[in-house]
């Protein structure tokens, strides 16, 4: 799989940690896994996102326990399967968003396929980006829990973000809701 260290481009073809694998898909510019890395010295930190601009910047500075993966989601790379320990999804939008609510099996059976057994899954999920996608942020999150539930996380009822929990979550898009025009947000979470 295609990894990436500011503009430089390397590839791997397995991946060995016997600790926490925690994989965030579309991961965008990368501040949460730098947060999460700098938190769990112990794990390693994987950040996916199909746009390798938005990863230039922060993978330069990472720290060693870091990686940034160049992937689409739907088709995550098999050198990430049965390796993640937690996979979170924070304010997806677009094709990832799509596939989450529309419940694409390339991208559903691929989260299974990628977690080891109990690992844990949560997505942070926003109001406007799921009325772009045509769903209302209950309706929205509902859809999304009972698509992954179908294909085996065992998942809790949605609950609200409020703008001071966005205002604590390390990553960039929570920031721009917290102080932006539309802040609703939901949290899911669950478990394989
Ligand atoms: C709104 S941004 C959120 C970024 C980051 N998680 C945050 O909270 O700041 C959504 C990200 O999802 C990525 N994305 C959308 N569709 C994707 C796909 N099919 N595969 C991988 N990444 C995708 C985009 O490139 C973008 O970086």
């Amino acid at each position: 799989m295609e990894i990436i260290r500011g503009k430089h481009v390397s590839f791997i073809d397995s991946l060995a940690h016997d600790d926490g694998v925690h994989l965030d898909i579309g991961t965008g510019d990368g501040r949460f896994v730098r947060h999460v890395a700098q938190n769990q010295p112990h794990s390693l930190v994987i950040g996916l996102d199909a746009c390798r601009e938005n990863l230039h910047e922060v993978s330069r500075r990472a720290p060693a326990n870091a990686i940034f993966v160049i992937a689409n989601a739907q088709t995550l790379p098999p050198e990430l399967d049965s390796t993640a320990t937690q996979i979170t999804i924070n304010f997806p939008w677009g094709s990832l968003l799509e596939g989450l609510v529309e419940n694409d099996a390339a991208l559903l059976d691929g989260l299974v396929r990628v977690a080891r057994q109990d690992a844990k899954i949560e997505l942070r999920l926003n109001g406007g980006a799921l009325a772009e996608a045509g769903w209302s942020l209950d309706e929205g999150t509902r859809q999304i829990q009972h698509n992954l539930s179908a294909v085996g996380f065992d998942m809790r009822p949605g609950i609200a973000l409020t703008t001071h929990d966005l205002k604590a979550c390390p990553t960039t898009w929570a920031k721009r809701l917290a102080f932006g025009r539309d802040p609703r947000a939901n949290y899911l979470r669950g478990k394989l």
